[in-house]
């Protein structure tokens, strides 16, 4: 089982992983607030899923990505979770944040932000926070509550979710879960993840991963970072 990215081409996914589709689904104030509608997707033993994002059989590549030089140059790090690796800690929680691997699903942001819940310091704002955590689809977030000594890290099966984005009306990453092997076109593995999001509308800038730029029309930007109160989403 592996996912094999090709030079400015789809990825290869060998070894009959599992396919679904999935809704991050919003509140009706449009925030994150968890996962709805998971579908699966037919997909025998080797399939290959457009990267490009201008394939007309998504998820599924066509070969448009012939028809107008994709560029789907590798940038990230191969340890691209342990070099952006910060934490934030209270004497209770420790907030573990990769903020490269951010691909804006957003479930972070609501109830003042995951930080400050974090600062809060009172169950339920602690539960709201570990949620959040939980809910990310990039793996960016990981909290560990210090007192109990565990993790939010949840087990996954090896599958891959192709996510729609129901508070931002768009199309989402492809969400990787189980540790399942990345294979760049070099032939070298990214680091061995239990929850990761690649890029499928060939917009990232931190290929292969996503980091956000399929929904970010000057619009939309402009209207979340007002909403985030947030100077700058880069
Ligand atoms: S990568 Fe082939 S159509 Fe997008």
């Amino acid at each position: 089982m592996k996912i094999k990215i090709t030079k400015n081409g789809p990825y290869i996914v060998t070894g009959s992983i599992p396919l679904y589709s999935e809704t991050i689904a919003c509140d009706e104030k449009g925030n994150s607030v968890g996962f709805k509608e998971k579908e699966k997707i037919d997909s025998n033993g080797t399939y290959t899923l457009c990267r490009c994002g201008k394939s007309k059989n998504k998820p599924f590549c066509d070969g448009s990505h012939l028809k107008f030089d994709f560029d789907g140059t590798e940038v990230s790090s191969k340890k691209i979770y342990e070099e952006s690796l910060t934490t934030f800690e209270t004497n209770k929680i420790r907030l573990d944040d990769a903020i490269e691997l951010c691909d804006h699903s957003s479930f972070c942001q609501n109830n003042e932000g995951i930080r400050k819940l974090i600062e809060n310091g009172d169950s339920e704002s602690i539960k709201i926070a570990k949620e959040q955590a939980a809910n990310c689809p990039s793996g960016r977030l990981l909290i560990w509550d210090k007192e109990k000594k565990e993790s939010t890290e949840k087990e996954y099966e090896k599958e891959i979710v192709i996510l729609y984005d129901q508070g931002k009306d768009c199309e989402g990453p492809i969400w990787v879960k189980g540790k399942i092997p990345i294979e760049g076109e070099d032939g070298e593995f990214y680091e061995n993840r239990n929850r990761i999001t690649l890029c499928r509308c060939g917009k990232s800038k931190h290929k292969p991963f996503c980091d956000g730029k399929h929904w970010m029309s000057p619009e939309m930007e402009n209207k979340f970072r007002k909403k985030w109160n947030l100077k700058d989403l880069e």
